[in-house]
């Protein structure tokens, strides 16, 4: 899959992940923390697979994304630190969501036309390739890291 391609799929599955985890009325923290696994991986693969090769196109391409990007990673902090039951839970999700929604708009209207446009359709391939799998990686290793890190609670919990 191209790289353009898989970033969009990416930016719309975080579109329904908003959705659901501002919408549930059930597992409201699985919802945002599938949500923010989603955001943490896609922004990772961008910055280590895609970001040196835009670089390498306009030196000053990637400045506005990788800002946006520390911002959201610090948004996401106060949203995972935030229980759902706080009062200020939604409206610091609702933050985040408007956040990611512009820089993803931004990425496809000034990044993903200069990949189309200025690089070969192997190298688009190729960077899809190793994006899709360096995301994969990254919230395999998140799911394993929370699961271990839930389960001495669950265990004295159960005790
Ligand atoms: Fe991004
Ligand atoms: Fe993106």
């Amino acid at each position: 899959m191209k790289a353009t391609q898989l970033l969009k799929g990416q930016h719309r599955e975080a579109e329904r992940l908003f959705d659901l985890a501002l919408s549930t009325t059930g597992d409201v923290r699985g919802a945002t923390d599938e949500l923010t696994k989603h955001l943490l991986a896609h922004m990772l693969a961008e910055q280590v697979v895609l970001f040196p090769e835009l670089l390498a196109i306009e030196p000053d391409l990637i400045g506005g994304a990788c800002e946006e990007h520390t911002v959201t990673r610090f948004e996401i902090r106060r949203v995972v630190g935030t229980a759902p039951e706080d009062p200020s839970f939604k409206a610091r999700l609702a933050t985040l969501r408007e956040l990611v929604t512009r820089h993803a708009e931004e990425e496809e209207r000034d990044l993903l036309p200069r990949i189309e446009a200025e690089l070969t359709e192997d190298t688009n391939e190729r960077l899809g390739r190793q994006m899709l799998e360096l995301f994969e990686a990254l919230v395999a290793h998140s799911r394993r890291h929370h699961a271990s890190s839930h389960a001495p609670l669950r265990t004295a919990r159960a005790a």
